[in-house]
């Protein structure tokens, strides 16, 4: 036909094939008047969900967490802590005592997929039985440890140890457990088996983790944000603000809030930069229509934002020519690691980026193939940092402190090479030079964190 003659006679050249590229890509740029809008819409998101009236309508929950006291470094005492959320589940025994003694001993389980996606029962039968394994071996399981329970999932607190999951989120969808206390379905599993007990002090989100932690060592630490396999931020909130709270009024006047704002943009806030890549990771993901802010940045999401642009860019004979593509077609299959590896190539050079690409079996790749992997790996990436610092401003200019430490862990913040650089750059940017801010990396926050969380609530020790 004469299409295939047209096509024939003019070949792309390598340079106009970049240019389509570039311009396939513009849609995953977003520019300052999209950052800043972003940040208005979060802040008035945020105030919703802190106030009694709107909290049911609101996309960003703002759950007050119950958590008052931040660590003033002289905690101390063994600890147990379970982790569920990320990756792993992890069993934490954690001795705290003077001059920052910090011991931490832990083992990592696995969460099988049928765990994720079963019945409750089983997932809170394993994690009882990971605990009294654990506890045996360490020849623990005689004594009656504290324990902090980090579930990082969204959950309306009754207090420091009741929490009532909302909706699961990550992946996770097991049946029977949404609407019901956590703690509770923890306790019973663990009481079914009779062999072990533990005393479960407190319930907290890894984002909570992650600030205890930090603010152990650093007292202007009033900021926890995770960029991992979700992502999410608390910060710490006079009590006045928070229409919700119905605690008491003492003294601390504040409460750590987990605002839980993967879910923004599940009431069309973010309408005006989702693309249709974002559409398809949505629609084929476990729960559509949720956590849209998330989707649009954690390691859970990022790789499969990157393959549907490929793909793309595939059909529109763009990239990848004669290359076997049945792995660049499954879905989940390339994965966020991939992006922090291509990236952290030198410019020009592509020995990561021809590596994760012979791990989906494409081993004949041109330069420009690489050079184009790479542009929509920036895009994708770049995104979700500037997606994450309009997060971070909005939580800054809410806050009445000018010199604010942000504790920050997940394996996207630690492993991709330039996400802390492009938040650093972007948030100064837009606080002004009035403002000071730092970003620090905070280590196990949902191990530390948690024994932190028990450890404050027993007071001081006596030196
Ligand atoms: C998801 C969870 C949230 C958690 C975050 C990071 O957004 O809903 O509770 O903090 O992932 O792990």
């Amino acid at each position: 036909s004469a299409a295939v003659l047209v096509q024939s006679y003019e070949p792309l050249t390598v340079n106009s094939r970049r240019r389509k590229i570039e311009d396939y890509c513009r849609d995953l740029v977003i520019n300052n008047d999209h950052i800043s809008r972003m940040e208005q819409r979060l802040r008035e998101s945020i105030e919703k969900g802190l106030d009694k009236k709107t909290h049911d309508m609101a996309s960003v929950k703002c759950f007050p967490t119950y958590v008052r006291e931040l660590p003033s470094g002289h905690e101390c005492g063994k600890f147990l802590a379970l982790d569920l959320g990320g990756t792993n589940f992890r069993v934490v025994l954690i001795e705290i005592g003077e001059n920052e003694k910090f011991e931490m001993d832990n083992e990592v389980y696995a969460i099988s997929q049928d765990l994720m996606n079963g019945s409750g029962d089983d997932l809170f039968d394993h994690i009882a039985s990971c605990l009294a394994n654990f506890a045996k071996a360490r020849k623990i399981d005689k004594e009656v440890l504290p324990l902090g329970f980090t579930f990082s999932f969204p959950c309306k607190q009754k207090g420091l140890a009741v929490g009532e999951l909302i909706s699961w989120t990550k992946g996770f969808s097991c049946k029977g457990v949404e609407g019901e206390d956590v703690v509770t379905l923890l306790k019973n599993a663990i009481n079914k088996r009779g062999d072990i007990h533990v005393d479960v002090a407190a319930i907290l989100n890894d984002t909570t983790g992650c600030l205890m932690s930090c603010a152990w060592k650093n007292h202007n630490c009033r900021i926890g944000l995770i960029i991992g396999t979700g992502t999410n931020a608390c910060y710490l909130e006079d009590l006045e603000k928070v229409g919700l709270w119905d605690g008491d009024i003492n003294n601390p006047k504040h409460v750590i809030v987990n605002t839980e704002w993967g879910a923004f943009g599940d009431h069309g806030e973010l309408d005006f930069i989702v693309t249709k890549w974002d559409h398809r990771v949505d629609e084929g993901s476990i729960n559509p229509g949720k956590q849209i802010f998330e989707k649009m940045i954690s390691g859970m999401y990022m790789g499969e934002v990157v393959r549907q642009v490929l793909v793309d860019l595939v059909d529109e004979d763009l990239i990848f020519a004669k290359q076997p593509l049945e792995n660049l077609r499954t879905r989940g299959r390339f994965y966020t690691k991939y992006v922090s590896e291509i990236e952290s190539d030198q410019v020009g050079d592509y020995t990561q980026c021809r590596e994760a690409l012979k791990d989906l079996g494409m081993t004949n790749v041109t330069d420009e193939d690489c050079s184009a992997l790479r542009h929509v790996c920036e895009c994708v990436s770049r995104r979700a940092g500037f997606m994450v610092s309009a997060g971070i401003t909005a939580l800054l200019k809410k806050m009445d402190y000018k010199d604010v430490v942000v504790a920050i862990d997940g394996s996207v913040f630690r492993f991709h090479p330039h996400f802390e650089n492009i938040m650093r750059s972007r948030i100064r940017q837009l606080m002004g030079t009035e403002y000071k801010f730092d970003l620090m990396l905070s280590t196990d926050g949902s191990g530390r964190g948690a024994a932190l969380v028990a450890a404050v609530l027993m007071g001081e020790c006596a030196i």
